[in-house]
């Protein structure tokens, strides 16, 4: 991805620096962002964001106002490689990212996970509930955070759930991939939490973008249900018959069952926002497939 602005044009529009443009968040962001009021900065791996003089150079280059850091790695083979790569760009990833835009005097973004919780309480969690990480993917992210948090004052902290989109690797684009050649896939039944579209989380942190406000939000959609319910809803608003979906329970070392439903108080207490049903955004989301 090219490192100089995704606009031509010499205004005075505020600058945006995108970390991990072609995830599956950086992308929805790309799309919907205002190109008449904001410059967008996109860069993936090419400026490597564990690489601390890197971070600060390009910041140092380009100046942006606000830096969204959408980079990150999510665990897939649970190799010690995969593990401290993720401490790397997760943790050491957002200190450079927080340490570079307090430089240039820039607000940061800091997009979170629900895993930051234990998930071992069937109740709703808030941005006020303790964080108590038991995977290392949650380790890292919320080590990220505090980074973050500490680094610069100027920062909004995100949390989402079950980030979705129809580009990246994520749950929506698996459950397609395996409908292609697989008739039955285990699904397990008892990870709860919320799907989240990545385009209505996309729109929630350009909302944000210009406000004075700072701290944590939690953004999930609205609602929850397990692994096994999302996937059955995938394929029910695809029409995808061919393959069968089998509830079961989460059988990794790594991974056991959790309930991890963020609650958008911080939302509700301002009254500032609403996000729409986990089922409705899958629907909008899947009409543009
Ligand atoms: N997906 C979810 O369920 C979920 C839920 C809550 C929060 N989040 C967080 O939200 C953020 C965005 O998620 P996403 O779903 O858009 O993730 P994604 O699709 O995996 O995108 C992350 C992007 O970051 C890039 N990246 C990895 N290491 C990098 C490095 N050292 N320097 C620069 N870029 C690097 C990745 O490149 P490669 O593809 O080459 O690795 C990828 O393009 C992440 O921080 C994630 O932890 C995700």
């Amino acid at each position: 991805m090219c490192r100089t602005a995704e606009n031509t044009e010499k205004t005075e529009k505020k600058i945006v620096w995108i970390t991990g443009a072609q995830g599956s968040l950086g992308t929805q962001i790309r799309a919907v962002i205002d190109r008449d009021k904001y410059e967008v900065l996109p860069t993936d791996r090419e400026v490597d964001v564990t690489d601390r003089e890197t971070a600060a150079a390009f910041a140092l280059e380009h100046r942006p106002q606000v830096v969204i850091n959408c980079a990150g790695i999510q665990p897939d083979t649970g190799s010690r490689e995969e593990k401290i790569e993720m401490y790397r760009v997760n943790a050491l990833g957002a200190r450079n990212l927080a340490m570079a835009s307090a430089r240039v005097g820039a607000k940061i973004i800091q997009i979170s996970t629900d895993d930051v919780f234990a998930g071992d309480v069937s109740m709703e969690l808030t941005e006020f509930d303790p964080t108590i990480p038991t995977t290392d993917y949650g380790k890292s992210k919320l080590a990220g955070e505090k980074f973050v948090e500490s680094l610069n004052p100027k920062h909004l902290i995100v949390r989402s759930s079950w980030v979705y989109g129809l580009t990246g690797k994520n749950f929506l684009t698996y459950i397609l991939k395996m409908a292609e050649d697989t008739q039955i896939l285990s699904v397990p039944n008892d990870q709860i939490s919320t799907p989240t579209s990545a385009l209505e989380l996309a729109r929630f942190i350009i909302q944000m973008m210009d406000s004075e406000k700072c701290g944590t939000y939690h953004a999930s959609c609205e609602g929850s249900c397990s692994r096994y319910g999302f996937a059955h809803a995938i394929l029910d608003n695809t029409g995808i018959t061919s393959m069968q979906l089998v509830p079961v329970l989460t059988s990794s070392k790594e991974m056991k069952a959790r309930y991890t439903v963020l609650q958008n108080l911080m939302m509700e207490l301002e009254g500032s926002y609403r996000m729409p049903d986990w089922r409705s955004a899958l629907k909008e989301c899947l009409q543009n497939r």
